[in-house]
């Protein structure tokens, strides 16, 4: 798909995770320009109460939308797209496409209908995974593993370390080993990092299996979104800065960051974003 001009996109994620999302979006539309937020502070939200993520997701976005002025935001992260979404959508008039976990499609492919999804402990116990599974794939047994460690040790992969593969075998067995695991042919990405992990996985899991990484799909999505609702500029805005990289803290010392990012487009390093909480008085 090509655009005839370079809109600026906004996607926005706690950590790395939605990087899998930019990923796609650069091979499918270079000339995006595209802005990235993660929400560092944090981190990892599949391990935050619902109430404290749920009012951070919303005021943080709203202030994105005010400073960075995109014509699309992409939620790319499952977590705060199967909590925040309707609310955000609500709020915001600008189109806002999230990343939920892949049980339609996994209830598409499936041979053995038992189906597997890796998912944050957020996700795994939201109400919104019950309904998915209920409306799209009623006649597939669904097994899910809620992982309070994937996530992290996606960042690591991002990074560059090598994961002990006994790590990743650990949390796999989590699925895999639970009552009727064993019929498992089609296992779903539930949280964006892992698409970090899909090497180790496709490595380390039994042969057979089939893995579904929703990324490329909601590029694809946001750029349908786009083409229907943004109307060409005059001109182009030579002014405006290119894609820029915001975290909300800091990354820890030692980790060079920046020249992991490079690579998606992000050349002039990460800044931290300037978000004021707001005042309860
Ligand atoms: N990338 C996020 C998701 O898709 C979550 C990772 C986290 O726990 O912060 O769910």
């Amino acid at each position: 798909m090509s655009t005839p001009f370079s809109p600026r996109i906004l996607v926005f994620d706690s950590g790395i995770g939605g990087l899998g999302v930019v990923q796609a979006l650069r091979s499918l539309a270079p000339s995006l320009t595209i802005d990235y937020l993660a929400d560092t502070a944090l981190f990892p939200y599949g391990e935050q109460p619902d109430d404290v993520l749920q009012e951070r997701i919303v005021e943080l976005i709203s202030q994105a939308c005010e400073e960075l002025n995109p014509s699309l935001v992409i939620i790319a992260c499952n977590t705060a797209s199967t909590l925040a979404l309707p609310i955000l959508r609500e709020r915001l008039t600008l189109p806002i496409v999230g990343c939920v976990p892949p049980i339609r499609w996994a209830g598409r492919v499936s041979t053995t209908r038992t189906i597997g999804l890796l998912a944050t402990s957020a996700t795994a116990r939201r109400p919104y995974l019950k309904q998915l599974h209920e409306d799209f794939a009623a006649d597939c047994q669904l097994l899910v593993h809620g992982s309070r460690h994937l996530a992290n040790m996606a960042e690591r992969a991002f990074r560059g370390e090598q994961l002990d593969p006994a790590e990743v075998q650990q949390e796999l067995a989590c699925l895999l080993q639970q009552p009727g695991g064993n019929r498992i042919d089609t296992v779903g990405l539930g949280c964006t990092h892992y698409t970090f992990l899909m090497p180790y996985f496709q490595r380390l899991g039994p042969t057979g299996i089939m893995w579904l990484d929703p990324a490329p799909a909601v590029a694809q999505q946001a750029l349908r979104r786009l083409g229907d609702s943004v109307e060409a500029p005059p001109a182009a805005d030579l002014s405006a800065p290119s894609d820029r990289f915001y975290l909300t803290a800091p990354p820890s010392e030692g980790q060079d960051l920046a020249s992991h990012i490079a690579w998606l487009g992000f050349t002039n390093g990460w800044q931290v974003f300037p978000y004021r909480a707001r005042s309860t008085v």
